[in-house]
């Protein structure tokens, strides 16, 4: 799948609190509640009457999206990856992402730069059973700073939702930080609610937070 939209690369850096995510990450997964409030699953009804994706408009100039190619690919990938998430990860775990979902991986490069080669957005995804459910896992998005704010991220979250919803995914999952309010707007931004908090889930001792977007009935129904 390979499509082009517009962006505006920014000329501004924007000061973020960088994060990752990962149910591979096995710290202190200490979370607040494991069962659903009353009041969450409300909110999962209310959302599922109402599901639909924000559609992200398309800006000034060009960015290229497309879906992960192979290995010679993984090198551009970490190197953004690793500029941007303080989780440090192995090549173990991006092979281990990429060689076995290769689908849900999304990429955006600017069609504009010399040789249409910088990478400057990454989303890495999975799937697999959840008790009775087939839940789809976001592990790791970044957005080049010179290029946020721009739909870039919103875009591919999209990709990914539609691509999970397509095989047959019932949930999607992901964890942030508990302080990275504009990963936590981007999601909110798209339907993605708050499930619980994980306290002292990164290396580093953060707390994180576990957010859910329902793709079907059978969430509440379990
Ligand atoms: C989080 C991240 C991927 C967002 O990428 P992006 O391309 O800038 O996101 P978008 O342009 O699609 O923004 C979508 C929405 O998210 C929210 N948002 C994004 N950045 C924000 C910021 N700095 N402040 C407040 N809200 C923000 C806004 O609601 C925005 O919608 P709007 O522009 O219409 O107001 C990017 O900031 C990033 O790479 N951060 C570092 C890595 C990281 O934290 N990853 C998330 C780990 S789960």
């Amino acid at each position: 799948m390979t499509d082009i939209v517009s962006a505006t690369p920014s000329t501004t850096t924007t000061t973020t609190t960088t994060t990752s995510n990962g149910d591979h990450n096995t710290n202190n997964n200490n979370s607040i509640n494991n069962s659903l409030s009353a009041d969450v699953v409300a909110q999962l009804g209310d959302i599922l009457d109402t599901l639909h994706l924000k559609t992200v408009e398309d800006k000034d100039c060009s960015i290229r999206y497309s879906v992960y190619k192979g290995e010679s690919q993984i090198k551009e990938i970490m190197d953004l990856i690793e500029c941007e998430l303080s989780e440090p990860y192995s090549i173990f775990t991006y092979r281990f992402f990429l060689g076995m979902w290769p689908q849900l991986c999304f990429l955006a490069h600017d069609v504009t730069d010399e040789n249409n080669k910088r990478l400057v957005g990454i989303v890495i995804s999975k799937s697999a059973k959840h008790g009775k459910l087939l839940r789809g896992y976001i592990g790791m998005i970044v957005v080049d700073k010179t290029y946020r704010r721009l739909g870039i991220g919103s875009k591919l979250v999209r990709y990914t939702v539609e691509k999970m919803t397509q095989m047959l995914c019932d949930e999607i999952v992901l964890e942030t930080l508990m302080t990275n309010h504009q990963a936590i707007a981007l999601y909110e931004g798209l339907g993605f609610i708050r499930l619980k908090r994980l306290f002292g889930y990164y290396t580093m001792g953060e707390d994180a937070i576990r957010l859910l977007l329902p793709l079907n009935q059978k969430f509440i129904d379990t």
